[in-house]
């Protein structure tokens, strides 16, 4: 008797909504049910390690059994830690216990696109009430609609790599906009972000290094597909593994890289090499797997770098063909070098931000010689082709810009 007064008290849908017309409202209905039934769970990594404890302790910050506040927890550390990873991890561990769910990604990067922070906005208000139709005209417009929609429900919100504040006012401005017991997880690399005054009653959790042991193990993975190394390579594995100072993506693309080596002589010369780099920071680290991959695969490497993270691959492998390269196996040899990934769902190019920025710089290092092959920033293109004057070769659908 109780559940039906219950159920009689929650608002439905009306054939007014589809002006009378049943079949469309079966529609609207089966459509929605299909949305909250697919949630899916996040893909979080391909060997976790050390995963569990850091989930334990962010739990702990998170306190989701405490319902008489909103809260808000950043994670904070240099990039290629696992912020996105630990964050992954959590939502997929926590958010059946909300009545609504957002993960929105690469903030930093979206944010900086024409009209990124709207998208986001819309995004979070999709994910909150599966509403296609939403309008905004304005930052402050969406933040008005966020606002008045949002406090009715509990949320859990994250906003992955946020690097000001302007994106945190936009998406999640003040505590005092969501419902008790929400859970907001802002990531980031930078700590100043999360001290908004606003942001009352937030927690900070400081994400660090994978330990010795950890380390070890996460290699291992990568360069020989099991938990510990080969025991011909095991005192090398540990120094290779030290070189990577407890970065989780450092030790993912060096023991990729070392997969390929079957030597002694081998392993020992790419472990100077990596020493040799170090001093010159992580992306000179990094670049060391880069560097040895042949013409093509760098040009490639470059393109997607440069224009086709979270693009489709089709297009592009039909311009890669039209080159004379051979896409197919290219994209393979970037996969398992770690550089390139494939989402499963969507089928679109991912790259870490720190391996997409180290090909940028690449990029950007040839234009100070005067060659200038990849323009992606609207600014620095319109500048190009207005005042410096160019000669634009086009070979097949490749282009190269040479600057005089
Ligand atoms: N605990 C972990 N176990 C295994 N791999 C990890 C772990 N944490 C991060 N990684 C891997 O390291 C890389 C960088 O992690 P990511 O979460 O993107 O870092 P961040 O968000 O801090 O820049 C990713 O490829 C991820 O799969
Ligand atoms: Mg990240």
């Amino acid at each position: 008797m109780g559940a039906l007064a219950e159920a009689g008290k929650i608002s439905g849908y009306t054939l007014a909504a589809t002006n009378g017309y049943e079949g469309k409202l079966i529609q609207v209905i089966v459509k929605r049910i299909l949305t909250e039934v697919n949630k899916t769970s996040l893909f979080v990594a391909k060997h976790p390690v050390g995963l569990d404890c850091r989930l334990a302790d962010l739990m702990e910050v998170l306190d989701v059994e405490s319902q008489d506040l909103a809260r808000i927890v950043g994670i904070h550390s240099m990039g290629g830690m696992g912020k996105t990873t630990l964050a992954k991890a959590v939502y997929n561990q926590i958010s059946s216990r909300f009545d609504a769910c957002s993960f929105i990604s690469n903030i930093r990067e979206v944010a900086n696109q024409a009209l990124g922070l709207i998208s986001l906005q819309k995004q979070l208000l999709y994910d909150v009430f599966k509403d296609e139709n939403v309008k905004i005209s304005s930052i402050s417009d969406g933040i008005g609609k966020i606002i008045e929609r949002i406090r009715g429900k509990k949320v859990l919100l994250v906003l992955d790599d946020i690097d000001n504040k302007s994106q945190l006012d936009a998406l999640a401005g003040d505590l005092d906009w969501f419902c008790s017991g929400s859970r907001i997880i802002i990531t980031t690399r930078y700590k100043h972000v999360l001290k908004a005054p606003r942001l009352k009653h937030n927690e900070d959790y400081e994400l660090k290094q994978l330990d010795s042991t950890q380390s070890l193990q996460l290699f291992s993975w990568h360069a020989f597909g099991k938990e510990v190394p080969d025991a011909k390579f095991a005192k090398l594995s540990k120094e290779v593994a030290s070189a990577a100072a407890g970065l989780p993506l450092a030790l993912e693309i060096f023991g990729s890289h070392f997969f390929n080596l079957k030597t002694d002589k081998e392993w020992q010369s790419m472990l100077q090499k990596l020493k040799d780099a170090q001093d010159k920071g992580l992306h000179e680290t990094l670049k060391i797997s880069y560097d040895a991959l042949d013409t093509d695969e760098k040009k490639v490497f470059l393109d997607i770098a440069c224009f086709f993270v979270g693009q489709q691959r089709e297009l592009p492998t039909l311009m890669w063909e039209g080159c004379g390269f051979f896409p197919d196996i290219t994209i393979k040899v970037l996969m398992h070098e770690s550089l390139v990934s494939i989402n499963d769902d969507t089928g679109e190019f991912e790259m870490h931000d720190h391996i997409r920025d180290m090909g940028r710089n690449i990029v950007q290092a040839e234009r100070k010689v005067g060659k200038c092959s990849r323009l992606w920033k609207d600014d620095e293109t319109l500048d190009v082709l207005q005042n410096k004057g160019v000669r634009v070769y086009l070979f097949n659908y490749y282009y190269q810009l040479n600057l005089i």
